[in-house]
């Protein structure tokens, strides 16, 4: 498959979400990123008795390529098993925005992919360049 087939990245990302730990919302969400040297990670959301300690699916995938080493990441693509359309909450956003993320795939109700960009799903954003 091709990293850049958004549907086979959503088939990846529904694979992650089955690994999903969330007893208390039963809300499996999956992702899978490209990173910018076309690596393939997946993430699914792991929750905590103490609910804020819990991590998204996509905030999961893109700390693991952070933390072997990628610093860029091309796309997110996510799913959820137990729900119609599943879009990145807002702290994911911003967690895509701090790594470069340009495209987020979405699978739409009757299963087809919808690829959007990050900057408009987080208009007028706040990253790391503020900071240079
Ligand atoms: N969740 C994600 O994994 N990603 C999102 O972008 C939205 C929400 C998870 C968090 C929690 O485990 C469950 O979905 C219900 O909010």
């Amino acid at each position: 498959m091709s990293v850049h087939d958004p549907a086979a990245l959503l088939d990846l990302a529904a694979e992650a979400a089955e690994r999903s730990y969330s007893p208390y919302s039963k809300f499996r969400v999956g992702a899978a990123i490209v990173t910018a040297d076309g690596t393939v990670i997946t993430g699914a959301n792991i929750e905590n008795a103490a609910y804020g300690a819990s991590v998204c699916a996509e905030t999961n995938a893109i700390t693991t390529a952070a933390g072997q080493g990628h610093r860029g990441v091309d796309t997110v693509a996510v799913i959820c098993l137990d729900g119609d359309l599943c879009t990145p909450c807002g702290n994911c956003r911003q967690v895509m925005r701090e790594f470069g993320v340009q495209t987020v795939v979405l699978r739409e109700k009757d299963g087809a992919p919808r690829s959007v960009p990050l900057t408009e799903l987080l208009p007028e954003s706040f990253g790391p360049e503020a900071l240079d």
